[in-house]
């Protein structure tokens, strides 16, 4: 059966609909020399490029306005792979970072098609899987800033949080020698409209760039910072070395294998959620090469 999209019922609730931003852009040093040829977000992970993967995230999670920020150089690369996401029943526009100045910088380069309404932020390196309740944050979410924290092993190499019962960010450190807990920020953020002020505000860091924990930390001072904290359960890779690159198309392939399901097909997301008819995905994948991801679409979608 058809689930209801998200999309019917973010209007339903907040008479508008989130919008979502991907960040594709960065310099990928660490994948020197693959990153030389093509861009990091579009590398393989696995069966399909890393992009779709924070796309799926966005589309699990209703969002069906998304807009992606890249290099000069790689943009047309983004827009001849995703065009203009009707095929999926969203709406993807671009826009061009020159240069890799931050994180939070996109968020001002943004700053039309976010409208100073409230958004969703994901970094096109990060890859989730499972069940992170984006879609009930996102229903949910009125004003400030919400982030997720992810548990891990060696915190050290991450933004780390702290958190009190009630989900209020009481820290946040950028790779501290010793973290006060074992929570990293995964790269997912939800901003109400004052973000982009924020980010205006914003003085760059010793490397040269406006830092997301900078913005961050604007929310937090205002005590306007939450955060969820992730199932353990819950996957969360960034593929941003060849070594996280080759986990990740490690997990997804396992995965895949495993469950007889691919992860972040984003034409059997767009089914399920309501964004496409049946006769409209039928279309698409009619126009699909004769591969195995067109065969899964055919059996997973049209049975
Ligand atoms: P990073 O992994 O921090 O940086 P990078 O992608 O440039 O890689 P490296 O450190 O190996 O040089 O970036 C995280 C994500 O944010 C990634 O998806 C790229 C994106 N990004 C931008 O789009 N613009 C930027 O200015 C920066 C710094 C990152």
């Amino acid at each position: 059966m058809v689930q209801t999209g998200g999309h019917d019922a973010q209007r339903d609730l907040q008479g508008f609909f989130m919008r979502g931003m991907m960040l594709a852009g960065g310099a990928g040093t660490r994948l020197f020399p693959l990153s030389q040829v093509v861009s990091k977000q579009l590398q393989p992970v696995h069966d399909k490029p890393m992009i779709y993967y924070p796309l799926a995230t966005l589309m699990s999670a209703g969002i069906r306005d998304v807009h992606l920020i890249s290099t000069p150089h790689d943009l047309p690369v983004f827009e001849r792979l995703l065009g203009d996401g009707s095929q999926w029943g969203i709406d993807i526009s671009y826009g061009v970072q020159e240069k890799p100045e931050g994180i939070a910088q996109a968020v001002i380069l943004g700053e039309s098609f976010l409208r100073e309404e409230p958004f969703t932020l994901i970094l096109g390196d990060n890859i989730f899987h499972g069940p992170i309740g984006l879609e009930a944050e996102v229903l949910e979410f009125r004003d400030g800033a919400l982030i997720w924290g992810y548990p891990v092993e060696d915190p050290q190499r991450y933004g780390v949080i702290e958190i009190d019962d009630s989900r209020r960010v009481l820290s946040i450190e950028e790779k501290p020698d010793r973290p006060k807990s074992k929570l990293a920020v995964p790269g997912l953020y939800v901003y109400d409209g004052t973000a982009i002020a924020r980010a205006k505000e914003l003085k760059p860091s010793q490397r040269g760039e406006l830092e997301i924990t900078d913005l961050n930390l604007s929310f937090l001072n205002d005590r306007m910072l939450r955060a969820v904290e992730l199932d353990p359960e819950i996957t969360w890779l960034d593929s941003g070395t060849h070594e996280s690159l080759l986990d990740s198309s490690n997990f997804i392939a396992t995965v895949e294998k495993r469950q007889g399901q691919k992860v972040a097909c984003l034409e059997e997301i767009a089914y399920q959620k309501g964004f496409v008819s049946i006769e409209a995905i039928r279309q698409t994948i009619q126009k699909m090469p004769s591969s195995p991801y067109r065969t899964y679409c055919e059996r997973a979608i049209l049975g």
